[in-house]
Protein backbone atom coordinates (compact mmCIF):
# COMPACT_ATOMS: atom_id res chain seq x y z
CA UNK A 1 0.00 0.00 0.00
CA UNK A 2 1.99 3.68 -1.00
CA UNK A 3 1.85 5.33 1.65
CA UNK A 4 2.70 8.69 -0.04
CA UNK A 5 -0.28 8.32 -2.69
CA UNK A 6 -2.42 12.02 -2.75
CA UNK A 7 -6.07 11.73 -2.86
CA UNK A 8 -8.64 14.03 -3.46
CA UNK A 9 -12.13 13.54 -1.65
CA UNK A 10 -15.29 15.40 -3.47
CA UNK A 11 -18.60 15.28 -1.39
CA UNK A 12 -21.65 16.96 -2.34
CA UNK A 13 -24.65 14.45 -1.57
CA UNK A 14 -26.60 16.70 0.22
CA UNK A 15 -26.27 20.46 1.92
CA UNK A 16 -22.17 20.89 2.00
CA UNK A 17 -20.04 21.12 -0.62
CA UNK A 18 -16.74 19.83 0.13
CA UNK A 19 -13.39 18.78 -0.95
CA UNK A 20 -10.11 17.23 0.59
CA UNK A 21 -6.74 15.85 0.28
CA UNK A 22 -5.32 13.25 1.72
CA UNK A 23 -1.66 11.24 1.87
CA UNK A 24 -2.18 7.81 2.44
CA UNK A 25 -4.66 6.81 4.28
CA UNK A 26 -5.04 8.57 6.96
CA UNK A 27 -3.20 11.98 6.84
CA UNK A 28 -5.81 15.24 5.99
CA UNK A 29 -3.61 17.96 4.12
CA UNK A 30 -6.75 20.08 3.52
CA UNK A 31 -10.85 19.49 4.28
CA UNK A 32 -13.04 22.62 2.66
CA UNK A 33 -16.61 22.24 3.85
CA UNK A 34 -18.54 25.01 2.11
CA UNK A 35 -22.26 24.73 3.87
CA UNK A 36 -25.36 25.44 2.67
CA UNK A 37 -27.20 25.22 6.09
CA UNK A 38 -28.09 29.09 6.26
CA UNK A 39 -29.24 29.34 2.84
CA UNK A 40 -32.32 26.52 3.51
CA UNK A 41 -32.91 27.55 6.89
CA UNK A 42 -35.77 29.35 5.80
CA UNK A 43 -37.28 26.73 4.22
CA UNK A 44 -36.63 24.36 7.80
CA UNK A 45 -34.74 21.84 5.45
CA UNK A 46 -33.04 20.75 2.62
CA UNK A 47 -35.04 22.11 -0.39
CA UNK A 48 -33.23 20.02 -3.47
CA UNK A 49 -32.87 21.89 -6.00
CA UNK A 50 -31.50 24.99 -4.70
CA UNK A 51 -28.98 22.30 -3.07
CA UNK A 52 -27.89 21.38 -6.66
CA UNK A 53 -27.66 24.96 -7.83
CA UNK A 54 -25.36 25.81 -4.73
CA UNK A 55 -23.16 22.58 -5.48
CA UNK A 56 -22.59 24.08 -9.28
CA UNK A 57 -21.37 27.49 -7.49
CA UNK A 58 -19.18 26.05 -5.17
CA UNK A 59 -18.04 23.01 -6.43
CA UNK A 60 -14.52 24.16 -8.18
CA UNK A 61 -13.67 27.04 -6.10
CA UNK A 62 -13.87 24.32 -3.12
CA UNK A 63 -11.54 22.17 -4.85
CA UNK A 64 -9.32 25.08 -5.44
CA UNK A 65 -9.09 25.80 -2.03
CA UNK A 66 -8.72 21.97 -0.72
CA UNK A 67 -5.47 22.16 -3.69
CA UNK A 68 -4.54 25.93 -2.06
CA UNK A 69 -4.69 24.33 1.79
CA UNK A 70 -3.19 21.17 1.37
CA UNK A 71 0.73 23.22 -0.97
CA UNK A 72 -0.16 20.92 -3.60
CA UNK A 73 -0.74 21.35 -7.68
CA UNK A 74 -3.50 19.50 -8.85
CA UNK A 75 -1.46 17.52 -11.13
CA UNK A 76 0.03 16.11 -7.63
CA UNK A 77 -3.37 14.25 -7.25
CA UNK A 78 -3.24 10.76 -7.92
CA UNK A 79 -6.13 9.69 -7.60
CA UNK A 80 -10.24 11.08 -7.19
CA UNK A 81 -12.88 9.83 -4.75
CA UNK A 82 -16.06 10.78 -4.94
CA UNK A 83 -19.47 9.93 -3.06
CA UNK A 84 -22.05 8.59 -5.54
CA UNK A 85 -24.74 7.78 -2.96
CA UNK A 86 -26.94 7.56 -1.08
CA UNK A 87 -28.02 11.17 -1.01
CA UNK A 88 -30.11 13.34 -3.39
CA UNK A 89 -30.17 12.67 -7.27
CA UNK A 90 -29.02 16.65 -8.04
CA UNK A 91 -26.58 17.52 -5.46
CA UNK A 92 -24.76 13.78 -5.97
CA UNK A 93 -24.35 14.13 -9.45
CA UNK A 94 -22.66 17.28 -9.14
CA UNK A 95 -20.23 15.71 -7.34
CA UNK A 96 -19.70 12.50 -9.44
CA UNK A 97 -19.46 14.70 -12.80
CA UNK A 98 -16.97 16.94 -11.76
CA UNK A 99 -14.50 14.13 -10.23
CA UNK A 100 -15.41 12.11 -13.86
CA UNK A 101 -14.38 15.50 -15.40
CA UNK A 102 -11.25 15.64 -13.70
CA UNK A 103 -10.11 12.25 -13.78
CA UNK A 104 -10.83 12.16 -17.77
CA UNK A 105 -8.68 15.60 -17.56
CA UNK A 106 -5.82 14.43 -15.11
CA UNK A 107 -5.78 10.34 -16.45
CA UNK A 108 -6.15 9.46 -13.03
CA UNK A 109 -8.27 6.62 -11.36
CA UNK A 110 -11.74 7.07 -9.98
CA UNK A 111 -13.12 5.89 -6.87
CA UNK A 112 -16.85 5.73 -6.18
CA UNK A 113 -17.83 6.19 -2.59
CA UNK A 114 -20.57 4.84 -0.37
CA UNK A 115 -21.04 8.09 1.63
CA UNK A 116 -22.57 6.04 4.93
CA UNK A 117 -19.41 4.11 4.65
CA UNK A 118 -17.31 7.10 4.59
CA UNK A 119 -19.16 8.20 7.87
CA UNK A 120 -17.79 4.98 9.35
CA UNK A 121 -14.23 5.89 7.75
CA UNK A 122 -13.90 9.28 9.27
CA UNK A 123 -12.96 7.13 12.47
CA UNK A 124 -9.48 5.70 11.10
CA UNK A 125 -8.76 10.21 10.35
CA UNK A 126 -9.57 10.66 14.05
CA UNK A 127 -8.23 7.44 15.65
CA UNK A 128 -4.38 6.19 13.73
CA UNK A 129 -4.56 3.04 15.65
CA UNK A 130 -8.35 2.10 14.55
CA UNK A 131 -8.75 -1.11 12.53
CA UNK A 132 -11.45 -3.92 12.01
CA UNK A 133 -13.14 -5.29 13.39
CA UNK A 134 -15.26 -3.86 14.52
CA UNK A 135 -19.39 -2.52 15.56
CA UNK A 136 -20.23 0.50 13.83
CA UNK A 137 -23.37 2.56 14.88
CA UNK A 138 -24.37 5.09 12.10
CA UNK A 139 -26.62 7.96 12.90
CA UNK A 140 -27.14 10.35 10.49
CA UNK A 141 -29.72 12.40 9.00
CA UNK A 142 -31.25 10.17 6.49
CA UNK A 143 -29.79 6.90 7.73
CA UNK A 144 -29.39 4.50 11.08
CA UNK A 145 -28.04 1.24 11.26
CA UNK A 146 -25.27 -1.27 12.78
CA UNK A 147 -22.94 -2.91 10.99
CA UNK A 148 -20.81 -5.68 11.48
CA UNK A 149 -17.23 -4.40 9.91
CA UNK A 150 -15.43 -7.61 9.23
CA UNK A 151 -12.61 -5.96 7.08
CA UNK A 152 -11.70 -2.53 5.57
CA UNK A 153 -13.93 -4.28 2.51
CA UNK A 154 -16.63 -6.47 4.07
CA UNK A 155 -19.49 -4.67 5.47
CA UNK A 156 -22.00 -6.53 7.27
CA UNK A 157 -25.25 -4.89 7.81
CA UNK A 158 -27.02 -6.09 10.70
CA UNK A 159 -29.79 -3.85 11.32
CA UNK A 160 -31.33 -0.12 10.07
CA UNK A 161 -34.10 2.00 10.65
CA UNK A 162 -37.31 0.57 9.28
CA UNK A 163 -38.91 4.23 8.89
CA UNK A 164 -37.35 7.63 10.09
CA UNK A 165 -33.42 8.13 10.52
CA UNK A 166 -32.39 9.31 13.85
CA UNK A 167 -31.53 12.60 12.68
CA UNK A 168 -34.62 12.78 10.82
CA UNK A 169 -36.61 12.65 13.77
CA UNK A 170 -34.12 15.51 15.63
CA UNK A 171 -34.69 17.71 13.04
CA UNK A 172 -38.84 17.08 12.92
CA UNK A 173 -39.40 17.61 16.70
CA UNK A 174 -37.20 20.80 16.38
CA UNK A 175 -39.04 22.20 13.55
CA UNK A 176 -42.43 21.62 15.49
CA UNK A 177 -40.57 23.68 18.67
CA UNK A 178 -39.73 26.16 16.38
CA UNK A 179 -36.03 25.88 16.36
CA UNK A 180 -33.95 26.53 13.49
CA UNK A 181 -32.96 23.73 10.94
CA UNK A 182 -30.70 21.31 10.92
CA UNK A 183 -32.77 20.57 14.72
CA UNK A 184 -30.42 17.90 16.10
CA UNK A 185 -28.10 20.49 17.92
CA UNK A 186 -30.09 22.75 18.61
CA UNK A 187 -32.09 19.85 20.64
CA UNK A 188 -28.77 18.63 21.90
CA UNK A 189 -28.40 22.13 23.35
CA UNK A 190 -31.73 22.42 24.42
CA UNK A 191 -32.13 18.87 26.30
CA UNK A 192 -29.00 20.34 28.58
CA UNK A 193 -31.25 22.77 30.37
CA UNK A 194 -33.92 19.79 30.81
CA UNK A 195 -34.83 16.88 32.73
CA UNK A 196 -34.57 13.54 30.36
CA UNK A 197 -36.62 11.60 32.73
CA UNK A 198 -39.90 14.31 32.46
CA UNK A 199 -41.87 12.98 30.14
CA UNK A 200 -42.15 9.03 29.28
CA UNK A 201 -41.87 8.92 25.40
CA UNK A 202 -43.01 5.45 24.28
CA UNK A 203 -39.48 3.59 23.60
CA UNK A 204 -39.61 2.09 19.80
CA UNK A 205 -40.09 -1.85 20.07
CA UNK A 206 -38.43 -3.29 16.58
CA UNK A 207 -36.89 -6.71 16.63
CA UNK A 208 -33.50 -7.57 16.37
CA UNK A 209 -31.30 -4.85 15.33
CA UNK A 210 -33.60 -2.72 13.13
CA UNK A 211 -34.60 1.13 14.58
CA UNK A 212 -37.61 2.79 14.44
CA UNK A 213 -38.04 6.39 15.44
CA UNK A 214 -41.51 7.43 13.40
CA UNK A 215 -43.71 6.17 16.54
CA UNK A 216 -41.41 7.99 19.32
CA UNK A 217 -41.35 11.35 16.90
CA UNK A 218 -45.40 11.29 16.14
CA UNK A 219 -45.72 10.48 20.16
CA UNK A 220 -44.00 14.23 20.67
CA UNK A 221 -45.56 15.43 18.31
CA UNK A 222 -49.11 14.70 19.70
CA UNK A 223 -47.57 15.56 22.86
CA UNK A 224 -46.68 19.07 21.70
CA UNK A 225 -50.28 19.35 19.84
CA UNK A 226 -52.69 18.25 23.02
CA UNK A 227 -50.34 20.53 25.15
CA UNK A 228 -50.60 23.35 23.53
CA UNK A 229 -54.15 22.73 22.47
CA UNK A 230 -54.83 22.61 26.07
CA UNK A 231 -53.15 25.99 26.42
CA UNK A 232 -50.75 24.24 29.13
CA UNK A 233 -47.23 25.87 29.31
CA UNK A 234 -44.77 23.19 27.16
CA UNK A 235 -41.52 22.55 29.07
CA UNK A 236 -39.46 22.96 25.60
CA UNK A 237 -35.91 21.65 27.14
CA UNK A 238 -37.68 18.62 29.08
CA UNK A 239 -39.29 17.56 26.34
CA UNK A 240 -35.74 17.62 24.41
CA UNK A 241 -34.19 16.07 26.58
CA UNK A 242 -36.77 13.23 27.37
CA UNK A 243 -36.88 13.28 23.50
CA UNK A 244 -33.14 12.59 23.15
CA UNK A 245 -33.09 10.05 26.12
CA UNK A 246 -35.65 7.72 24.35
CA UNK A 247 -33.70 8.08 21.05
CA UNK A 248 -30.44 7.16 22.77
CA UNK A 249 -32.05 4.17 25.25
CA UNK A 250 -32.54 2.55 21.64
CA UNK A 251 -29.79 3.30 19.93
CA UNK A 252 -27.54 2.30 22.65
CA UNK A 253 -29.80 -0.79 23.79
CA UNK A 254 -29.37 -2.85 20.21
CA UNK A 255 -25.51 -1.51 20.07
CA UNK A 256 -24.47 -3.28 23.09
CA UNK A 257 -26.99 -5.86 22.70
CA UNK A 258 -25.00 -6.38 19.36
CA UNK A 259 -21.83 -6.14 20.50
CA UNK A 260 -22.51 -8.80 22.90
CA UNK A 261 -23.96 -11.38 20.63
CA UNK A 262 -21.41 -11.01 17.74
CA UNK A 263 -18.38 -10.47 20.20
CA UNK A 264 -17.14 -7.36 19.29
CA UNK A 265 -15.04 -5.18 21.56
CA UNK A 266 -14.96 -2.06 19.67
CA UNK A 267 -17.53 0.65 19.16
CA UNK A 268 -17.46 2.78 16.06
CA UNK A 269 -20.14 5.48 16.73
CA UNK A 270 -20.36 7.63 13.49
CA UNK A 271 -22.47 10.51 11.45
CA UNK A 272 -23.95 13.53 11.94
CA UNK A 273 -26.20 12.22 15.23
CA UNK A 274 -22.27 11.30 16.29
CA UNK A 275 -22.22 15.07 17.43
CA UNK A 276 -24.68 14.60 19.55
CA UNK A 277 -23.23 14.92 23.12
CA UNK A 278 -25.30 12.48 25.26
CA UNK A 279 -25.23 10.38 22.83
CA UNK A 280 -21.75 10.20 23.11
CA UNK A 281 -20.95 10.63 26.44
CA UNK A 282 -23.80 7.80 27.37
CA UNK A 283 -22.35 5.12 24.70
CA UNK A 284 -18.68 6.09 26.36
CA UNK A 285 -19.55 5.30 29.51
CA UNK A 286 -21.44 2.25 28.61
CA UNK A 287 -18.51 0.93 26.88
CA UNK A 288 -16.13 1.62 30.02
CA UNK A 289 -18.57 0.12 32.23
CA UNK A 290 -18.52 -2.95 29.42
CA UNK A 291 -14.99 -3.19 28.79
CA UNK A 292 -15.41 -2.29 25.28
CA UNK A 293 -13.51 0.19 23.24
CA UNK A 294 -15.39 3.38 22.45
CA UNK A 295 -14.32 5.76 19.24
CA UNK A 296 -15.78 8.22 17.66
CA UNK A 297 -15.14 11.01 15.31
CA UNK A 298 -13.89 15.13 16.27
CA UNK A 299 -16.75 16.84 15.70
CA UNK A 300 -15.95 18.24 12.01
CA UNK A 301 -15.59 14.92 10.84
CA UNK A 302 -19.26 13.76 12.28
CA UNK A 303 -21.05 15.92 10.01
CA UNK A 304 -20.45 15.67 6.08
CA UNK A 305 -16.79 16.54 5.01
CA UNK A 306 -14.62 14.88 1.97
CA UNK A 307 -11.77 13.46 4.51
CA UNK A 308 -13.69 10.80 4.96
CA UNK A 309 -14.75 9.90 1.12
CA UNK A 310 -11.15 10.60 0.21
CA UNK A 311 -10.00 8.03 3.38
CA UNK A 312 -12.95 5.42 2.28
CA UNK A 313 -11.37 5.91 -1.73
CA UNK A 314 -7.84 5.32 -0.30
CA UNK A 315 -8.81 1.63 1.29
CA UNK A 316 -11.14 1.00 -1.91
CA UNK A 317 -8.08 1.66 -4.24
CA UNK A 318 -5.76 -0.36 -2.05
CA UNK A 319 -8.01 -2.95 -2.75
CA UNK A 320 -8.26 -2.60 -6.81
CA UNK A 321 -11.72 -1.21 -6.45
CA UNK A 322 -12.11 1.78 -9.14
CA UNK A 323 -15.13 2.95 -11.23
CA UNK A 324 -15.64 3.29 -14.60
CA UNK A 325 -16.15 6.19 -16.53
CA UNK A 326 -20.46 5.61 -16.76
CA UNK A 327 -20.52 6.34 -13.04
CA UNK A 328 -23.56 7.54 -12.44
CA UNK A 329 -25.48 8.65 -8.76
CA UNK A 330 -27.27 6.31 -6.71
CA UNK A 331 -29.09 7.64 -4.17
CA UNK A 332 -30.92 5.02 -2.58
CA UNK A 333 -27.68 3.43 -2.00
CA UNK A 334 -27.76 1.17 1.14
CA UNK A 335 -23.76 1.19 3.52
CA UNK A 336 -23.07 -2.66 2.15
CA UNK A 337 -23.88 -2.07 -0.92
O1 LIG B 1 -24.31 12.82 8.56
P1 LIG B 1 -24.95 14.14 8.34
O2 LIG B 1 -24.09 15.36 8.37
O3 LIG B 1 -25.74 14.17 7.02
C1 LIG B 1 -26.34 13.02 6.49
O4 LIG B 1 -25.61 12.20 5.89
O5 LIG B 1 -27.57 12.88 6.75
O6 LIG B 1 -26.09 14.24 9.45
C2 LIG B 1 -26.89 15.36 9.59
C3 LIG B 1 -27.85 15.08 10.74
C4 LIG B 1 -28.95 16.11 10.86
O7 LIG B 1 -30.18 15.44 11.04
C5 LIG B 1 -28.57 16.88 12.12
O8 LIG B 1 -29.67 17.42 12.81
C6 LIG B 1 -27.90 15.78 12.93
O9 LIG B 1 -27.13 15.09 11.99
N1 LIG B 1 -27.03 16.34 13.98
C7 LIG B 1 -27.26 16.15 15.30
C8 LIG B 1 -26.25 16.87 15.99
N2 LIG B 1 -25.43 17.46 15.06
C9 LIG B 1 -25.92 17.11 13.84
N3 LIG B 1 -28.21 15.45 15.93
C10 LIG B 1 -28.21 15.46 17.28
N4 LIG B 1 -27.30 16.14 18.01
C11 LIG B 1 -26.31 16.85 17.41
N5 LIG B 1 -25.40 17.51 18.14
ZN1 LIG C 1 -23.78 12.18 6.00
Amino acid sequence: MDTKIITLGIETSCDETAAAILRGGREILSNVISTQIPLHRKFGGVVPEIASRRHIVNIMPVIDQAIEDAHIKLTDVDQIAVTYGPGLVGALLVGVSTAKTLAFALDRPLIAVNHLQGHIFANFLSHPELEPPFLSLIVSGGHSALINMKTYNDFDLLGQTRDDAAGEAFDKIARVMGLPYPGGPEIDKLARQGNPNAIDFPHPKVDGYDFSFSGLKSAVLNYLNSAQMRGDEINNADVAASFQRTVIDSLIGKTIDAAKNFGLNSIVLAGGVAANSALEARLRAECERRGLKFYYPTKILCTDNAAMIACRGFYQAADGNFAASDLNAYPALTVSD
